[in-house]
């Protein structure tokens, strides 16, 4: 090897070696500690828990979900049982997975080739997974382009503007009461022995399962979409609309 190849590898390997062994540690670390089947699924796929790969997740709000767990649900807080090393190298490894060390994989969100979106479109796509809005952005319910989780079932018509948007009918939110509390919810499955569905009480909602015996579900709910998209305003509305208008095939 000539001197400058030489020189050439060891600028490469000081480049992204350390960033791939971090990736790779926060790889086993997750095996172990989050996808136990029953929490999150291997690779970031949905388990008991949600999906993690290809969110749009960024890395403060992953280190801080890591570290702080999410209020009253099964996610723990893992700041104080895992060690600094341990705790950095699995939040690399999810933000790989949300497409942000793009170093890495030089790739969009999940490993999907970047979509080439122009002027608004690029905009709307930005603000649908706006990490200043945290759980209010979009990509926390729909998933479009790759982005975000399909909570919602996948977009099938993109409204005509933001008034139509807000005054969206949701017919697939139905009302499951529990324990004598009633929620609004989207159903994901029933069968003989499991009902699991989201309830939209929070944001972001919180996938449940429970038997069938201790619900009781009926159609409609008084829930409204205009309640959790006052994030934007109407023209960031209009922008995200143009993004759905790219990426949503009919
Ligand atoms: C907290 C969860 C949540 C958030 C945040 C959210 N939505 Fe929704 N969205 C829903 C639910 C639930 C439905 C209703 C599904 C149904 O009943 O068909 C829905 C329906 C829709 C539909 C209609 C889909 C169709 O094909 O009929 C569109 C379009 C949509 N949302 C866009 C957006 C946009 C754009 C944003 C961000 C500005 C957003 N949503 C934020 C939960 C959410």
């Amino acid at each position: 090897m000539t001197r400058a190849l030489l020189l050439f590898a060891f600028a490469a390997l000081a480049a992204f070696s350390p960033a791939q062994d971090l990736v790779k540690q926060g790889e086993a670390v997750f095996s172990k500690s989050c996808a136990t089947g029953y929490c999150h699924g291997a690779k970031g796929t949905n388990g008991g828990a949600p999906r993690l790969a290809a969110r749009g997740f960024d890395q403060a709000f992953i280190a801080n979900t890591v570290q702080r767990g999410i209020p009253s649900t099964a996610m723990p807080a893992f700041g104080t049982t895992l060690s600094r090393a341990d705790l950095n190298a699995v939040v690399a490894y999810v933000a790989s997975l949300n497409g942000v060390t793009n170093l890495i994989t030089n790739s969009g969100p999940g490993g999907a080739p970047a979509v080439k979106l122009s002027g608004d479109a690029a905009r709307g796509r930005d603000l649908f997974s706006d990490a200043v809005r945290s759980f209010g952005r979009c990509s926390t319910c729909h998933e479009a382009g790759g982005i975000g989780i399909a909570v919602a079932t996948p977009i099938a018509k993109v409204p005509a503007d933001a008034a139509a948007l807000k005054a969206l009918s949701t017919s697939q939110v139905s009302t499951v009461t529990l324990g004598g509390e009633s929620m609004p919810a989207l159903l994901v499955s029933k069968k003989a022995n499991t009902v699991v569905f989201y309830d939209l009480t929070s944001v972001p909602p919180v996938l449940r399962t429970e038997s069938p015996s201790a619900v009781q579900t009926r159609d409609g709910s008084p829930w409204r979409h205009a309640s959790v998209i006052g994030a934007y305003n109407d023209a960031e509305l209009s922008a995200i609309l143009s993004y759905l208008r790219a990426v949503v095939k009919p």
